[in-house]
């Protein structure tokens, strides 16, 4: 028996490879989502250079032009360095994000009339030269200059190959430009051939700044010839709180026509920054750099497996391409943390949770969990040390808050999900549990950085417009009504978080209770386009405080100020009425009921989307595409979410339909790819039809690998409008040989537990339609009695 039984698993791990096999690095496009937003370009901000998962260090080259968020865009700009640090997808600052202590390689002047400034140096690119894979990034100046670069978490290469026929080539390391061009102070040293920096920067979204080191070590083949001119000096400006005007760095010369240089970055001090280069990169090898570069990428993108030979082309190299983008962030700072010692990890660009929480956080729940409890234990570990869940950390300084206190659900995504193994996996469940409850409780000095208003939310039960705070405390006094659909959603957090780590039934109550306030925003009385109840902002003595609910849409006939300025009136941040008006993911059946019934709710989201107040880029349209769910309909969902994915993404440079925002947009493409989607702070997932015919997910913290199989599966529904007669519709789900009661959920135990699931999928619309959720009913609600 035994003897059998390993037999039948060798076979079975032979075949598993044999089909599903390696080299999924091949099938990533890192141009996807590069195109500039200028011109009414996409505007993916999408980072292209070199990285490993979850890196500090992320190398690429930066252009003169804005906007730039992630220092790289796919067009003609000229190229002003190749620098050490870099955003993902995020929004904020046009000028970028990091971008410090760029290189920047010369050749043909003599060293005294060498343009080393900026604006001076920066140079075109060959068309065509710009070249990436995981772990390597290439490109190549007009003047024949090729620029190299492969990295590891904090430290990597970058290598620079000039044109033959020059005795002395030379490389610029530029001391005080960052992409912002904001420079506050610092210094540069050199000695025997090393190179140490330090610089002030502003945060790209923020009021603060932070310090940066850095340390290079130059090589040429032939070190005999290494030349560096000035041989020994320092320069040094002393901190002041406004952007010198200055431009530093040196001017290193070389005799070879290759120069080698080895970097290593620190949020703590130039020696940490030289440590970090001689740990990470020892023996300048590239190819083991970059081998050990890809290699980490292989494991990360192993833990979705497709059969490439079946599936649709472009289908795999999305799945790929988001993958990779949605491992990039958030970054991994642990023993870079500047301000307290801590035993726990440590991570930045959590840029913003108000972006992350809705599906980049869901999907390392499901295909990384030993990373993503070191994430949650940073989140926990920032309460620990500040008194408050980090918001919007960026730069390794608190940015701005957007909504609610976004990273509430994502703690209480984690205490569902990994409650009983958290102590295993390195997260303190009852430092967790505390996080939340002060979260939920406690109001900051200045909620516009962190934390939220709860003085006004728990005596109101809303957020009051026009309202002065007794306790003092200020932040952005705008956004009520959307902040309030998120505070509510955050409380739902904390109630979720109480039931699986075993809190009070009087915690339990009291945040169930305050979960539900999300309907004191809700004017009843406001009709528009023929829809009637809309959620509105309220003054404090109860009455509602009239915005269209169009306002802020895409289409809103009037311009209005939506994101975070002082002058925002309208109640909701980055969206509109019409649109958080869906916004309660923890009780739609509350949402259903208000807006008239199953019928009405499904003809309010077809309107939604046929009156455009659905913006494919942006994250409070996230979920829409999979609402109607909740009305009964998965077979309506099926078709929206392929004419979301077919109308709005593709492998071009323009392929993000917005930015991508630390990976939300990718983990998005990843859900729709895969037919599911997150409910947030539950173990419950919705399914849908999946756009592959077969996928493996794989999770590391239970050594499970669970295979999904599309039974039927038909690529003729692969497109924005699949024809009548494609097979797309769920008509069963069966788990490990037991069918399903529900074609609309999945448990997230079922989709990490291992085995099999097998999707029956038809062509038959009207079954579809009668069949509905099928036996099981809708998904869960907290007021129809879900997520007990
Ligand atoms: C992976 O695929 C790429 C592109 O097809 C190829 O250049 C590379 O050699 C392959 N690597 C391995 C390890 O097979
Ligand atoms: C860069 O591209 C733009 C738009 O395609 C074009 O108008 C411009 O001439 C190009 N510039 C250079 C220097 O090639
Ligand atoms: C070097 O400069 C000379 C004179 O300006 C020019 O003719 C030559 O093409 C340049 N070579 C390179 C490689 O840029
Ligand atoms: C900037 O950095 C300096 C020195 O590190 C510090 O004193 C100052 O408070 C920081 N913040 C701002 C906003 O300048
Ligand atoms: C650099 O300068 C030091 C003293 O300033 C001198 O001892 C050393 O020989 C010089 N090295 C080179 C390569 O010129
Ligand atoms: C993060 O850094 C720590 C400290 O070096 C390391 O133990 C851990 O494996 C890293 N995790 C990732 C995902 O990089
Ligand atoms: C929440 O508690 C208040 C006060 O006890 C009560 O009036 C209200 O009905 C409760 N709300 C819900 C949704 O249970
Ligand atoms: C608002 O609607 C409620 C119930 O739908 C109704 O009782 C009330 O009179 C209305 N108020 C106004 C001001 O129209
Ligand atoms: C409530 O306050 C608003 C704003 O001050 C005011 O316009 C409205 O008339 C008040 N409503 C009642 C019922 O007093
Ligand atoms: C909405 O549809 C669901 C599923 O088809 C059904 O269970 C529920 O009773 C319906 N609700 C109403 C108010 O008709």
């Amino acid at each position: 028996m035994m003897d059998l039984f390993r037999g039948v698993l060798l076979l079975s791990v032979v075949a598993a490879s044999q089909v599903y096999g390696a080299n999924l690095t091949s099938l990533v496009d890192l141009f996807i989502g590069t195109s500039t937003a200028a011109n009414g370009g996409s505007g993916g901000n999408a980072f292209p250079g070199s990285a490993v998962p979850h890196a500090m260090a992320k190398v690429g080259i930066d252009v003169s032009t804005t906007p730039r968020q992630a220092g790289y865009i796919a067009d003609n700009s000229s190229i002003t360095g190749i620098s050490l640090m870099h955003d993902e997808g995020t929004g904020g600052n046009t000028a970028g994000g990091y971008g410090i202590f760029p290189l920047f390689p010369l050749t043909n002047c003599s060293f005294s009339e060498c343009p080393v400034r900026i604006g001076a140096r920066a140079a075109l690119r060959t068309a065509g030269a710009d070249a990436a894979s995981p772990g390597y990034f290439t490109t190549k100046f007009v003047n024949e200059i090729q620029l190299e670069t492969t990295s590891t978490r904090r430290a990597g290469l970058i290598r620079f190959t000039y044109p033959e026929g020059n005795s002395v080539n030379h490389v610029v390391v530029d001391l005080t430009n960052d992409l912002q061009r904001s420079f506050e102070g610092g210094g540069l040293s050199i000695a025997d051939g090393r190179v140490t920096l330090h610089g002030t920067f502003l945060q790209s979204y923020g009021t603060d700044n932070y310090t940066a080191y850095a340390c290079y070590d130059f090589s040429s083949y032939n070190p005999n010839n290494i030349v560096i001119t000035p041989n020994s000096s320092t320069v040094s400006f002393a901190f002041k709180s406004s952007v010198y005007p200055n431009q530093a760095g040196a001017l290193l010369s070389f005799g070879s026509s290759t120069v080698t240089a080895r970097f290593g970055i620190s949020m703590i001090s130039t020696d940490q920054a030289c440590a970090n280069a001689e740990e990470e990169v020892p023996t300048w090898n590239w190819d083991a750099a970059q081998a050990a570069s890809v290699s980490k990428w292989e494991d990360v993108l192993s833990r979705v497996q497709v059969d490439t030979d079946v599936e649709d082309p472009t289908v795999v190299e999305l799945l790929y391409s988001s993958l990779y983008r949605a491992f990039l962030i958030p970054a991994n700072l642990t023993d870079e943390n500047p301000y307290w010692d801590s035993p726990y990890p440590f991570y930045d660009a959590l840029f913003c949770s108000w972006d992350t929480f809705r599906t980049a956080h869901p999907l390392h729940s499901i295909i990384n969990p030993r990373t993503w409890a070191d994430i949650v234990s940073a989140y926990v570990d920032g309460w620990r040390n500040t008194g408050y869940i980090p918001e919007c950390r960026a730069n390794t300084k608190a940015g701005y808050v957007q909504g609610g206190s976004d990273g509430m659900p994502i703690l209480g995504d984690f205490a569902v999900k990994y409650g009983s193994r958290a102590a295993e996996l390195g997260v303190v469940a009852d430092d967790l549990y505390q996080a939340l409850v002060d979260t939920a409780e406690n109001t900051p000095s200045d909620w516009y950085r962190v934390g939220r208003q709860n003085t006004a939310w728990k005596q109101f039960g809303y957020i009051p417009t026009d309202w002065t705070d007794p306790s003092g405390s200020t932040g952005l006094p705008t956004r009520e009504a959307s902040r309030a659909l998120e505070y509510a959603l955050g409380d739902f957090a904390v109630r979720q978080a109480g039931l699986a780590l075993g809190k009070s039934s009087d915690d339990i109550a009291t945040y169930a209770n305050r979960s539900m306030n999300f309907v004191n925003m809700w004017d009843a009385n406001l009709t528009h386009d023929g829809f009637t109840g809309f959620a509105q902002r309220r003054y404090p003595n109860g009455t509602f405080a009239f915005s269209p609910p169009d306002a802020c849409s895409p289409v809103d006939p009037v311009p209005h100020s939506c994101a975070r300025g002082t002058d925002n009136n309208v109640g909701f941040y980055e969206s509109s009425s019409w649109e958080y008006s869906f916004f309660a993911p923890h009780s739609v059946a509350t949402l259903v009921e208000l807006m008239g019934g199953n019928d009405t709710f499904v003809d309010r989201v077809n309107h939604y989307f046929s009156a455009r107040y659905f913006l494919a880029g942006n994250e409070p349209s996230f979920a829409m595409p999979w609402i109607y769910h909740y009305a009964g309909r998965p077979d309506l969902s099926v078709l929206r979410v392929r004419q979301v994915v077919y109308e709005n993404f593709n492998t071009k440079i323009s392929g993000i339909p917005g930015n991508d925002d630390s990976g939300a947009m990718a983990a998005l493409l990843v859900f729709h790819i895969l037919g599911l989607y997150p409910v947030l702070s539950s173990t419950q997932m919705l399914i849908g039809s999946p756009l592959l015919s077969s996928f493996v997910l794989s999770n590391d913290a239970f050594g499970t690998s669970t295979k999904f199989v599309v039974n039927n599966f038909d690529s003729a529904s692969l497109s924005a409008a699949p024809p009548d007669g494609s097979r797309l519709y769920v008509k069963s789900v069966t788990i490990n040989g037991e069918q399903s009661s529900s074609v609309c959920v999945i448990d997230w135990h079922d989709v990490v537990g291992g085995g099999e699931i097998i999707l029956e999928v038809d062509s038959d619309a009207d079954a579809a339609r009668e069949r509905g959720c099928g036996e099981a009913g809708l998904p869960d609600s907290l007021e129809t009695g879900g997520f007990s």
